[in-house]
């Protein structure tokens, strides 16, 4: 796993887009998989300027959403599916684009079609994850088989809180979630994860440099053979080894720099 510390919120998201930006260099037609949630926000907002002054287009590429609310409506404003219009799709436009329907009657049915069509578009190219500060991706909370597919899961109180926020109270945060598997992310050709600020710090150094267990869904992409994980510095203050992280980054090769 590389690590990237970048002194804050703002330069993690920059560095995201430029590995944006250089995958669609490399590939117009690549497929992304994408997060919702507060971490993307900016590098969201940065795709839709650099789309605006034409430095970056996403009209060939494919994006499948890691998750959805079960019982929100694509256009209930919570739904990540209005998430993903809002920040993203309104100012960038994109081939096609897919996030779970939670309204699907017939949820099994729903995984499994949207497995198929991940498979149908090649598989994903580059992966966008935010990190739950219980170690979850997607919507895998702690104790989900590494190997999971796209499937029903129930939120952990501690995500309910975490996200109550977004809703006017606690009790409207939805229980239930379609979300990607850990299985299903690790298939994705590279990994990018983004966490900023101090209450991410125990899951990044979990993730980073603890070990691999469904306790820390997260730390599954140890495993992966291509995984950027970018972080601010009070996220990054619990690694053991962040000077070691930063000194592979200064040294860092050009061709192999976004
Ligand atoms: C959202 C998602 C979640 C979030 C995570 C972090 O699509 O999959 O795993 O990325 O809960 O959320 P924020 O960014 O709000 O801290």
């Amino acid at each position: 796993m590389e690590v990237i510390i970048k002194q804050d919120a703002e330069k993690v998201s920059w560095e995201a887009a430029a590995l944006f930006c250089r995958q669609l260099r490399e590939k117009p037609d690549s497929v992304f998989g994408l997060a919702t949630g507060s971490t993307p926000v900016r590098l969201y907002h940065l795709l839709g300027e650099m789309a605006q002054a034409g430095e970056l287009d996403l009209s060939q590429a494919t994006t499948f959403n890691l998750d959805e609310y079960v019982g929100l409506p694509g256009a209930h404003p919570q739904s990540y599916a209005s998430f993903m219009r809002e920040h993203l799709f309104a100012h960038v436009p994109v081939a096609r684009w897919h996030v779970p329907d939670g309204m699907a009657g017939d949820i099994p049915q729903l995984c499994a079609a949207y497995e198929q069509a991940i498979r149908e578009a090649g598989g994903i190219d580059l992966q966008l994850l935010g990190l739950g500060s219980d170690g979850h991706i997607g919507f895998n909370e702690p104790g989900s088989s590494l190997g999971s597919r796209t499937r029903l899961k129930t939120l952990t109180a501690q995500t309910v809180a975490d996200n109550a926020c977004y809703f006017s109270s606690p009790a409207e945060v939805p229980r239930h979630v379609v979300t990607m598997g850990v299985g299903t992310i690790l298939e994705a050709r590279h990994c990018l994860v983004l966490a900023f600020g101090e209450r991410k710090a125990q899951a990044v150094a979990a993730m980073a440099e603890g070990a691999i267990t469904a306790m820390v869904p997260a730390s599954a992409l140890q495993m992966h053979p291509v995984c950027t994980l970018i972080v601010d510095e009070p996220a990054a203050a619990l690694l053991q080894r962040r000077e070691y992280y930063r000194w592979v980054y200064e040294n860092k090769p050009a061709w192999q720099r976004a």
